[in-house]
């Protein structure tokens, strides 16, 4: 038995700058695993709490008091059980009194303590029944940021290259090639702006969303020319954030929400977009579902607000058919047990998958182990940063552990 000796949990910072958690854990035989929580910006309404009201010092302080002594002597083998008794500690629906950061920090530690202790790499610990570790994600990454992540930037929050090879090296490549290009045309656009980039890294830069879905366009087709590899144009429009009273409220046009459901399909058919996520509100589970039966065979509509890595949301969103994606943000829902149970349930429904970063992240890898080995159709974890470039680094290093 990998019995837990010793659980902490201290405060560290995110990429923004902002106070989270990570939890040490350490087994009998010494082994240990460390993991840190990331947060969001554009959370979702249906979310579980990242942190209890007093923050992360009120989360660290519980955590001593009533988690850590109730999670030594447990089998670290045993993800239900140390996840089943986050939850019972916890008592409500959403983490509110644990915090999710907490919850999430714990169960990666474990599942790195244990995979540590067996000697085989954490996707391994994680993988589903039916992966085993050959398939690579495709890279979903963040070029040119709008919305909360980027001040003065488009309405739409992200513009999306989707780098596809069953070698992790290409499509990786890919991806930082297509940011590199756009950062070179916005320079060569804006000889005078000082220039910068947005909270995932990407480019930030005086543009209208037609005008950024066009550079993103163009930039991608080139890198499919030089490349001879499957790099197409997407977007994440996190649309709730300015969905208002109703409507789409965009600097340049205001729609509703049928305008907006002709307005998207008009974006995919204009500029081949491979990757749609979140192009309405996180309630319209309906208008999801036209779009999806629209244009549900030639791109991907991801659920990412609208199900919050949920498994009953997920399966209302099966059940009307509004997406054929869906996003996978570990401390959307807690922890990895909950996470795994959507990763199934969108499995066996024929959904596919992508693995998420959050827009405040750690400098960790940890979060390209969950993509491996659930298979996921994407590695959402933006192109450059160094707490982004931590984890491409280490979908590269599970590549070439497989030889590709
Ligand atoms: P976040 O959003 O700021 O909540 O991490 C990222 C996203 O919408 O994908
Ligand atoms: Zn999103």
């Amino acid at each position: 038995m990998s019995r837990i000796t010793s659980a902490e949990i201290d405060s560290i910072y995110d990429s923004r700058g902002r106070p989270t958690v990570e939890a040490t854990i350490v087994l009998e035989s010494g082994a240990r695993g460390r993991a840190g929580a990331p947060s969001g910006a554009s959370t979702g309404a249906h979310e579980v709490a990242a942190f209890p009201p007093g923050g992360v010092p009120e989360a660290i302080r519980t955590f001593r008091a009533r988690v850590a002594p109730a999670l030594l002597g447990l089998d670290a083998a045993d993800r239900a059980a140390i996840d089943g008794r986050l939850h019972e500690l916890d008592g409500t629906p959403s983490f509110g009194h644990l915090g999710g950061n907490t919850a999430t920090a714990v169960s990666v530690a474990s599942a790195i303590a244990y995979a540590e202790e067996i000697g085989v790499p954490l996707w391994k610990v994680l993988a589903r029944p039916h992966v085993d570790g050959r398939v690579f994600p495709a890279i979903v990454g963040n070029c040119l940021n709008g919305g909360r992540h980027a001040i003065g930037g488009p309405d739409i929050q992200e513009f999306i290259a989707f780098a596809e090879s069953a070698r992790p090296e290409e499509s990786v490549a890919a991806a930082i090639r297509v940011h590199g290009l756009i950062g070179e045309e916005l320079h060569r656009r804006f000889p005078k702006l000082a220039l910068g980039r947005g909270d995932e890294g990407g480019w930030v830069a005086p543009l209208g969303n037609l005008e950024a879905v066009e550079l993103l366009t163009e930039v991608c087709a080139r890198v499919r020319d030089e490349t001879h590899l499957s790099v197409h144009p997407g977007l994440d429009l996190a649309a709730s954030e300015f969905f208002v009273e109703g409507k789409y409220r965009y600097k340049e046009q205001t729609l509703d929400p049928a305008g907006q459901v002709g307005f998207v399909e008009h974006l995919v058919d204009r500029f081949g977009l491979r990757y749609l996520e979140d192009p309405f509100d996180q309630e319209a589970f309906d208008d999801f579902a036209a779009l999806t039966r629209s244009v549900g065979g030639r791109t991907l509509v991801v659920g990412d607000d609208l199900y919050v890595t949920n498994a009953e949301r997920l399966a209302q969103g099966i059940e009307q058919g509004s997406s054929n994606a869906v996003l996978i943000k570990v401390n959307q829902v807690g922890t990895l047990t909950d996470t795994l149970r959507t990763v199934d349930l969108a499995d066996a429904s024929g959904l596919a998958t992508v693995t998420s970063h959050r827009s405040g992240e750690v400098p960790e890898g940890w979060l390209a182990h969950v993509a491996v080995g659930t298979a996921a159709r994407g590695l959402k974890c933006g192109v450059l940063g160094g707490e982004r470039v931590a984890k491409l680094n280490e979908l590269l290093r599970l590549g070439r552990a497989t030889g590709r």
